[in-house]
């Protein structure tokens, strides 16, 4: 393989360019010539691909976002789409991809991978750390540390005004952020779309610390709860508790995507990116590089895709028992 071309594709996520770094130094390692593919698959589409070198990726280790950009294409789910991604790739010469994003990049690249033959490889980046065949995602430490920073900062002033807080956190259908973020933040309880807590449970947590003199607390929602994001968790509730109580509501929203990413994700993305290429090397296709138990791993698309990577059983409980 002498050519092959890295993009980023779905919800950016901090971190993605320390990996788009470690593709492009790989690659230029391994004396592979290695092109950027912009705005992911629409891009491809596009033809939107530049030539990279070892230069083009200076000083972009430290950087949220990603210079490549993204987008959340839908015509590459049309064969026309791909049709014409494909006769892009093969105008520039490219033999394989790297592909950086989450699960709906991966089903793309699944499906392009098998129709066309091209070798292809992913790296996990999404901050909601919801992909199988990688402990963590690139994106995720980084998004739990801007959740704790900002529940940290609202337990100040819950605390001076004896209020209950409602806070946010994203998620789609995943609770990682909202249980490490609550875990790390004292929160009292933590709502996760994983399992379902009825509405009388939380109004339970908070009548029990009212019994134990609590005068606020932090109740941490992921959006894709079966009750509702926060807003809506936080109008059921207000309606079964005293009209005393003080309830506010913050949803933290799009801060939790951008901003420099942590060292963890620098060293995670850096690992991934260089597994990537090397897989691709190697004569991996169809799998996403990935770290199970601080080794290197490849699984297939498919895995990655259909299985469930369940959320920790302990980390619920720890969550639970130190609320009290
Ligand atoms: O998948 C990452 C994520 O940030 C989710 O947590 C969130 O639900 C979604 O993307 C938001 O997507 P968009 O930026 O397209 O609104």
């Amino acid at each position: 393989m002498k050519r092959i071309a890295v993009f980023t594709s779905g919800g950016d996520s901090p971190g993605m360019n320390a990996c788009i770094r470690a593709v492009v130094r790989g690659a230029v390692y391994h004396e592979v010539e290695v092109f950027g593919i912009r705005r992911g698959y629409d891009g491809m589409i596009r033809g939107d691909i530049v030539q990279m070198t070892s230069h083009s990726v200076s000083n972009i280790i430290q950087k949220g976002g990603t210079i490549l950009k993204s987008a959340r294409s839908k015509e590459f789910f049309t064969k026309e789409g791909r049709q014409s991604a494909y006769e892009q790739l093969q105008k520039h010469e490219i033999e394989g991809l790297v592909a950086i994003g989450g699960n709906g990049t991966f089903t793309g690249a699944e499906i392009f991978c098998t129709e066309f033959g091209i070798p292809t490889v992913g790296a996990p980046g999404t901050i909601d750390n919801d992909l199988f065949g990688t402990d963590y995602t690139i994106g995720f430490d980084t998004a739990v540390n801007t959740a704790l920073d900002a529940i940290d900062k609202i337990r100040d002033t819950a605390d001076s005004h004896d209020r209950i807080f409602f806070i946010e956190v994203m998620g789609r259908d995943s609770g990682y952020i909202a249980i490490q973020s609550g875990i790390a933040g004292g929160a009292e309880l933590v709502m996760v779309p994983e399992t379902f807590t009825p509405i009388k449970e939380v109004v339970h947590t908070l009548k029990q610390g009212w019994s134990r003199s609590k005068t606020s607390s932090i109740i941490v929602v992921a959006e894709g709860g079966e009750e509702g994001g926060a807003a809506q968790v936080a109008e059921k509730i207000k309606k079964q508790v005293d009209g005393e109580v003080d309830i506010r509501v913050t949803a933290l929203g799009h801060v939790q995507r951008g901003g420099a990413p942590t060292a963890y994700d620098r060293i995670l993305a850096s690992r991934l990116g260089l597994g990537a290429v090397e897989g691709l090397l190697d004569g991996q296709r169809n799998v996403m590089a990935g770290i199970v138990n601080n080794r290197l791993v490849y699984t297939s698309f498919h895995d990655t895709i259909h299985k469930n990577k369940p959320i920790s059983k302990e980390f619920l409980r720890l969550a639970k028992v130190l609320s009290v």
